[in-house]
């Protein structure tokens, strides 16, 4: 049987392409597949550092522009051809690939081997603005202020969209939603080699080092006080440079916060210790939220209030804060906010999050089975990290210190 596979990317920009371009190679890799990925827009950028960011040479009335775009287009298949002549596997040809022309001039290049069109949607307006500001930060558009980048971008997607034609004709095509992970339409028509295992890592989640941090004390964790929004301590901007430090070695495109400022305090120095890093906060990972409670510490909801603290001890986990919510209640918006940092990520092997405590007990038991009346007591530690690993063959958590002489942490906190 042939070994060798031709994989083109389809769909609008920023729609996850490229996440599952490296997904696909990543764990293709792993098997001792020899997968590479071309990718149309590098071609571009190296050909003209100039014109290449302009939304101008997208549009597909513009003739010298098209011309251009298909110059590059050619370049990579060519190289792609080379690399399958020349003991390559498979090849992932990373490019919109919107059109029936150009899906045409894909076959016509391999005119022998099998090509497995692999488009990615999404639906999900907050994803996919996310996805926007995030590639608006790249050094592409550093030339341009956000908001500049940002109608630059949306004009690109415009001209895509005006000549976008679905799949359909195709021998081989499967059609996923990149946010949520699933298939939506599959047509196989010929006999394709990877074909099972690339249909399986489409749908599993595959982690290849998460650092789970919790942020560091901060004044209310110093006086048992929960929710609220106060800033790190000494000992907490401590446990934030000791994180700085401990992870400068690693290479951290990206770090997840909530929108409270102790998860960003926290990410801060981190961030500033690398090379390349954005912070990206996100409202789905803002703590439990204790309703009336909010502000108070343990003792006075004891005294004040032996309601909720009889009915949290009684069921933690669905236990719901006047005004407030469950750790129940923050299930979906935890699964949500994880498949946010999938999304956004760009299958980077690193990602990091700075959460809070319940909001990290909730990313860990998203990951790894827990009775729900346990998950409300994982240990969630402010001067150790859980560093999470996670593929078809293995589940690895470990819980790390990140300081050779541990940081002293409050015992309650
Ligand atoms: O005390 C810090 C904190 O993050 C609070 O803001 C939050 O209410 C609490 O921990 C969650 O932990 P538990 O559910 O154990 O009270």
């Amino acid at each position: 049987m042939e070994k060798r596979l031709v994989i083109a990317m389809v769909g609008l920009p920023a729609r996850g392409k490229s996440t599952m371009a490296r997904k696909i190679a990543g764990t293709l890799k792993l098997d001792e597949v020899n997968v590479r990925i071309f990718n149309n827009g590098d071609v571009r950028r190296q050909l003209s550092k100039q014109i290449s960011s302009g939304p101008e040479i997208f549009s597909p009335e513009n003739p010298d522009g098209v011309k251009f775009r298909d110059k590059c287009a050619l370049i990579n298949l060519e190289s792609a051809r080379d690399f399958l002549k020349n003991h390559g596997e498979v090849a992932i040809v990373d490019a919109a690939n919107v059109t029936c022309r150009r899906r045409k001039l894909i076959k016509k290049i391999f005119p022998d081997l099998p090509v497995l069109f692999i488009e990615c949607m999404n639906t999900d307006n907050e994803a996919l603005e996310a996805n926007l500001r995030r590639k608006a930060s790249l050094k592409e558009f550093s030339h341009l202020s956000m908001e500049q980048a940002l109608a630059s971008f949306l004009k690109r997607i415009d001209f895509y969209e005006s000549v976008y034609e679905p799949l359909n004709e195709e021998r081989n095509f499967i059609l996923i939603d990149s946010f949520e992970g699933y298939i939506l339409q599959e047509k196989l028509s010929d006999l394709l080699p990877y074909y099972d295992r690339i249909r399986d890592l489409i749908t599993t989640r595959i982690v290849r080092n998460l650092f789970l941090v919790r942020h560091g004390e901060t004044y209310f964790n110093r006086e048992n006080r929960i929710g609220g929004d106060s800033d790190l301590t000494a000992t907490g901007l401590a446990q934030a440079k000791g994180l700085a430090e401990y992870f400068a070695t690693e290479r951290i495109p990206v770090i997840f916060t909530s929108n409270y400022k102790r998860t960003l305090q926290t990410a801060a120095p981190i961030a500033e210790k690398q090379e390349q890093c954005s912070i990206i906060s996100l409202p789905e990972f803002n703590e439990i939220h204790a309703g009336i409670c909010e502000g108070m510490t343990y003792a006075e909801i004891r005294e004040q209030m032996p309601g909720v603290a009889a009915g949290r001890k009684n069921n933690k986990y669905d236990y719901v804060y006047p005004e407030g919510e469950s750790y129940a209640a923050m299930e979906e918006r935890i699964h949500r906010g994880l498949q946010k940092v999938f999304y956004l990520n760009n299958y980077d092997d690193n990602i990091m999050i700075v959460g809070h405590r319940a909001v990290n007990r909730m990313i860990l038991s998203d990951f790894v089975f827990r009775p729900r009346e346990e998950v409300p007591y994982i240990y969630m530690p402010q001067n150790r990290y859980y560093h999470i690993q996670i593929d078809p063959q293995k589940k690895i958590f470990e819980l790390k210190p990140y300081a050779r002489k541990s940081i002293k942490e409050n015992p309650q906190g």
